[in-house]
Parts: C-alpha cells; structure tokens; sequence
C-alpha cells in the first residue's frame, strides 16, 4: 500500500509516521512519500522518519520529493496536511480581526475566511492532479479550514474525506476518565467541522447506555477546564462543546484574552523552530515530547483508522464488524469524519460537509442516522453553513463582494461596517496568495 503525503515537511510528519509505524497491522503501509516544496524542512524531517520506521522494525519505504505529480503517482491515499503560506500567514489571521474586536483564529471567523480562501484553489490544483496520476487513490483531508476544503473536494468530484482530531481526542479523554479501552467509547459527536457538540457518550457502541451524565456529575469541571469553557455552560447544556466553542459562547473574554497573550502563531513558531533542530540530530529516532504540545495529538491514530477503513479492500487485515467503533478493515468502521451531509442533519442542504459519526468502508464514509438537533445548535450549524458556502463561493470565484458577504453571513461578525473593515484587512494581508487580486 502506498501513501502520500503533500505537507510532509510539517513537523507534524513525526507524529503520522509514529502511528504508521505502531499501527502497522491496522494499516501495512509499504511506501510512504513525503511531498513538500520546501525541502530545507523536507529532508530533516524525511531522515527522522526513516529512523523512526528502522527502530520501530518497519520495513517500509519513505522517499521524499518535490515534484507532487510524481509523489502521488500510484499512491492509494493522499493525506493533505498543508498550510499556504506557512506559519507567517497564520499569524496574521491571528493578528488582523483583533484590530477590530474580533476573535483572532486560524480556522474561526474572519482568519478562518481568509485560510480557506488561500487554501482552496491550491487543495483543488493538488486533488485535480491527484486523480489525474491516481485516480482511484482516497484523498484524506486533514488541511484546514477542513469543512470548507472538504465540501470543496467533494463538490469538485473527488474521492475525499475531512477529518479533524477533536473527536478522537475527545474519545481518548473520555475513555481514560471512564477507565476504559477507547475503541469502547462511541460520541454522538454532531455538527460542523470545529463547530461540534458531543450530545452522548455511549459505551461498547454506537447503541450503548449513554454515560455523559455520568461523565459531567463526576467530571465536568475537570472537562470544562481543558477545553477553556465555563463549567456552568456544560452543566446547563449537559453536553460538552468543542473547544472551538469558546470563541462563539466566550467570544469578547477571549478576544480580552488575546489582545495581551502571545498568540498561538508564535507559541507555534517557537516550537517548530526547537523542533527542526531536534528532528535534525541523526541521534533522535522518536517523535519528541515536545510534540505532544502541538494540538495535533492522536491525529495519527485517526488518520491511520480513516486509511484502513477507506481502503480495507486492498489489504487483507483483520476485519471489523461494521457499526463496531474503532479501527476497522474490510467490514468498515464508525469513526468521526467530515462528509458530505445528504440529509444526515435535515435542516442543512445535502451537499453541507458535516462533522459526524459515519460507517466508513471502501465505498466512503456514510454517516449514521443522526439524532434530532436542539435549536441551539442546530440555529448556530446553519448559520455557520451558510458562512461556509458563502466563503466557497469567495474562494473559488473570487472577488471583495463576495469576501465581503462570506464576512457579513459569519455569525461572529454580521454588522455592516465591521465586515467593511474586515473585508479592507483581509485583502491587504494577502495580496500575495491571492490570484484574483
Ligand atoms: C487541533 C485542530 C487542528 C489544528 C490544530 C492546531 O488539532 O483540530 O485542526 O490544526 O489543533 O494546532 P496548533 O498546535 O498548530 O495550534
Ligand atoms: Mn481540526
């Protein structure tokens, strides 16, 4: 089985490469390429994961290039793991809506917009290339804004799933307070990419007793902290939101918040640049701790469970009942992904990209019957909708009005005169991303 993988300088290449080579049975990779146009990154990181395949006795090949055409070629899955114009450009999606009062995100409003409009054209140029070399090859969508990437895959056609870490990261903390294995731990996890809710908590599956109550009476205040919520939003809403939700339902406390700490671009940058030096030292053969203080943790484990299932047909691992939770083989497995919404949450159009529980097999991910949606979420999951398909259009189409409406529709901005000035930044800022300027 050959993967690739198209950002495979990012520091967080370790990470993938540690769980290809501990989940070897789940998913038997025999090559892996890693594609990266700045191959001063590339290389480094290309030799630890060579040492880290040779210490963990992983026999497959890891080659690295710059040439995407040839790196995908014959590949069985894409992994897109990109981000256009680095850690700079977040940095100023970060910087430039909190002149004007708003959360400064790399995936939440105005920066979010701003992301996906330099990313789309860019994902749909790799993806067309994709199919062109490898056309039954699965393209895997971890690059960010995912819910609006992804929509723009499957609208374009491609044979694409989304997927975040949230929910598996969710599911790991869960299991661990439940003190239990964590493919015991089934989310009723509902709504947009970075904009979810876990409604349940069910244990041995997707029909099991539902133990959030339980969770929350014993845990809550312990949950709300980490995900930097306030406890009483949990316990009155007894479900646990993203902590992507803090930006909605603690927007100006946050926004306080980051007007005087360091942001997260440069907490990021720091740590890439310590990282790069360790990954350089021929004596490391591990993914670093220092790692573990990226916000990336288990995405290998979800990506791998995602490539298994997608492509359970072409290997021959052990398989998985379909509806059992986990990683899974030929018979599929339910794993958190974002896809297409084709009535999942009626009160969205069918071609929404929703982030929800789906029975993935070789055929794709279908999602499993969703439970009806209280208003309070369902309200904030079409606004957001509606946002997304605006910022589509802006970014496949381009021009200000449409950068404007996508800024109006997002519930975070929705006045006239701030999204004037959103509008005004986020094209100053990227005048050299964007080709329609
Ligand atoms: C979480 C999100 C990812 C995001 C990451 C940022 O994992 O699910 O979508 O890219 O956080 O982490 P960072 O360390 O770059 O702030
Ligand atoms: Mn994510």
């Amino acid at each position: 089985m050959k993967l690739a993988v198209v950002g495979g300088g990012s520091t967080y290449t370790p990470e993938l490469v540690d769980g290809f080579a501990r989940l070897r049975d789940t998913l038997p990779v025999s090559e892996l390429v890693l594609i990266d146009p700045a191959t001063d990154r590339l290389e480094p990181v290309g030799r630890l994961a060579r040492r880290i395949f040779a210490r963990e006795g992983h026999s497959a090949r890891i080659t690295t290039t710059a040439d995407l055409d040839a790196g995908v070629e014959g590949a069985d899955a894409v992994l897109l793991q990109l981000r256009v114009g680095g850690q700079e450009a977040r940095a100023e999606d970060e910087a430039w809506p909190l002149e004007c009062g708003c959360v400064g995100q790399e995936t939440t409003g105005a920066g979010g917009l701003a992301k996906a409009l330099r990313t789309v054209p860019v994902v749909l140029d790799i993806a067309e290339r994709v199919r062109h070399r490898s056309p039954n090859a699965w393209i895997i969508d971890f690059t960010n804004p995912v819910g609006i990437v992804t929509r723009a895959l499957l609208r374009a056609g491609h044979r694409a799933v989304g997927l975040c870490n949230v929910a598996i990261h969710l599911q790991r903390k869960f299991a661990g307070l439940l003190n239990v294995d964590p493919e015991q731990v089934h989310l009723d996890h509902y709504g947009l990419n970075h904009l979810t809710w876990e409604l349940g908590v069910r244990l041995g599956g997707p029909g099991g007793p539902d133990v959030l109550p339980q969770l929350l009476g014993e845990h809550g205040p312990r949950i709300a902290e980490e995900l930097h919520l306030p406890f009483p939003v949990l316990d009155r809403l007894g479900v646990v939101p993203s902590y992507y939700l803090r930006y909605y339902y603690a927007h100006d406390d946050v926004v306080d918040e980051m007007r005087t700490k360091p942001s997260r671009a440069s907490e990021v940058a720091a740590m890439e640049e310590r990282l790069l030096r360790m990954y350089a030292d021929p004596a490391l053969d591990r993914k670093p701790e220092l790692l573990a203080k990226r916000g990336g943790a288990f995405y290998s484990e979800a990506a791998v469970a995602l490539a298994a299932a997608l492509l359970g047909g072409r290997t021959t691992p052990a398989s998985t009942e379909p509806g059992q939770s986990g990683t899974g083989a030929a018979g599929g497995a339910v794993q958190v992904v974002n896809t297409v919404n084709n009535g999942t949450l009626p009160f969205l159009p069918d071609d929404a990209v929703v982030e929800v529980p789906a029975l993935v097999t070789a055929g794709g991910a279908r999602p499993l019957p969703a439970p009806d949606l209280d208003p309070l979420y369902a309200g904030l999951v079409t606004h957001v909708t509606g946002y997304e398909d605006l910022a589509l259009e802006a970014a496949l189409h381009g021009g200000r009005n449409r950068v404007f409406k996508a800024l109006l529709a997002h519930p975070l901005i929705g006045q006239y005169t701030l999204a004037e000035e959103l509008t005004d930044r986020l094209l100053a800022h990227n005048r050299e991303h964007l080709g329609w300027l």
